[in-house]
């Protein structure tokens, strides 16, 4: 194996569409999606096929104990931490074909192609699958990288319920992904090739999006009592309805990110309605609650007015209410080193590149924590995201894949000394 970096030095575009397009067949769905929940029978065969692959390419895999995957390939100094390329092979109910995907298979395609190459980092490379990143199962989302970079204990994770009591401990067994590999290690960087999930490079026609960081989420849980009641004989004075509640609620939540317009999103994704019959009025409601903005003071102010204001509907409609934040990831800025690598590396491809801060939560959110990190964007069609439509064309994803093998090279060469 050499050390000289070849300057034409390519990813195989067709392969790596190849491998995308394989591992969408897992969990397929009839829309042209995919539903592949984090530790369900779907995710236990891409994660099969992921180690597969992996070992093919020579790659040494090991797994934590939350299930996080690790394909170290060999570096000429074993003492260096690895360069880390790292994303998430689950999806949402109804998740597209690219959402983690790409960075994974990218990554994957990174080291493929630096074998073919017969070329060795100084540093070992370290291609990771992080377990739950979506968060649809087990909340909050980035549960597994979280872990791994302290923001929460193994028990913590292992202990998160989904809406049918299975806990994340006992599903992780079912599927036979308990690791015992030691939960966090030292990276020398992280890396995440990611669509946008948003509408700015394709309506730039720009290839390349350069991610300088992630914005401030919270996310809530909230119980709403009131009564359940005849639909036909209980006058509407009389009522406490604990959907209309709900509804005034989620009124609430787009009130207020319209008020911090342009930046700020709200949005309730989850409601259970009981008992959730025609004619019952309906006492209980659960529903869920995600406010963002890139700004974590914005966002406080945000929590604070949404706090006052589901307070005052409580009262209004003579429910309890239990608000419960559940989960809070404040706004992060990636590292400089890491970013430039990613600009230059797009320049040296001719790509047209811009910088964007990311609106959806990613692993590398977390890892930024413990590594030098950043990602890089490329388009999705119309911007459109967590649906089965979602769609990236193979050039953009192989464009995306090249920046990411350049970057990782470049980094290695600072690690070297070179
Ligand atoms: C993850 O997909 C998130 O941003 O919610
Ligand atoms: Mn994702
Ligand atoms: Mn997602």
């Amino acid at each position: 194996m050499t050390a000289t970096i070849p300057a034409n030095i390519a990813v195989n575009s067709d392969r790596l569409w190849a491998s995308v397009q394989e591992t969408a067949e897992i969990g397929a769905t009839a829309k042209g999606g995919i539903c592949r929940l984090a530790l369900s029978e779907e995710d236990r065969r891409v994660r099969d096929w992921f180690r597969a692959a992996c070992e093919a390419a020579g790659c040494t895999v090991s797994v934590d104990g939350l299930g996080n995957m690790f394909a170290r390939r060999a570096g000429r100094d074993a003492t260096l931490a690895p360069i880390a390329i790292g994303s998430h092979l689950d999806t949402q109910p109804t998740g597209g074909k690219y959402d983690g995907i790409i960075g994974v298979m990218a990554g994957l395609e990174v080291l493929r192609s630096l074998d073919d190459a017969g070329l060795q980092t100084h540093a070992p490379l370290e291609l990771i699958n992080w377990t739950n990143e979506e968060g649809a199962r087990f909340a909050p989302a980035m549960l597994a990288s979280g872990a791994f970079a302290g923001a929460f204990t193994a028990d913590y994770a292992l202990s998160r319920a989904d809406r049918q009591g299975v806990r994340f401990g006992a599903a992780l067994d079912a599927i036979g992904y308990r690791g015992d590999a030691a939960l966090g290690h030292p990276l020398s960087a992280h890396f995440e090739l990611h669509i946008e999930q948003g509408p700015i490079l394709e309506a730039e026609a720009c290839t390349i999006g350069v991610v300088t960081g992630v914005q401030s989420i919270r996310w809530y849980e909230a119980r709403l009592v009131g009564s359940d009641g005849h639909a036909g004989a209980t006058p509407m004075r009389l009522r406490r309805d604990a959907l209309l509640g709900a509804a005034r609620m989620i009124e609430t939540a787009h009130r207020v990110a319209k008020a911090h317009a342009p930046d700020a999103v709200g949005t309730v994704g989850m409601v259970e309605c009981k008992p959730n019959s025609r004619n019952v009025i309906p006492g209980e409601v659960f529903l869920t609650v995600d406010l963002r903005h890139p700004d974590d003071a914005v966002l406080a102010r945000m929590d604070a007015e949404f706090r006052d204001a589901v307070a005052e509907i409580a009262e209004m409609d003579g429910l309890e209410l239990t608000l419960e934040q559940t989960w809070e990831s404040p706004a992060v800025h990636f590292d400089a080193d890491c970013i430039a690598a990613v600009r230059e590396a797009a320049a040296q491809c001719g790509f047209a590149s811009r910088d964007l801060v990311s609106g959806a939560g990613h692993d590398s959110a977390y890892i930024a924590r413990v590594a030098p990190t950043t990602m890089i964007f490329v388009p999705c069609a119309g911007g459109l995201s967590h649906n089965e439509a979602e769609s990236a064309t193979q050039d953009d994803v192989a464009a995306g894949a090249n920046v990411l093998l350049r970057a990782v090279i470049e980094t290695d060469r600072r690690l070297s000394g070179q």
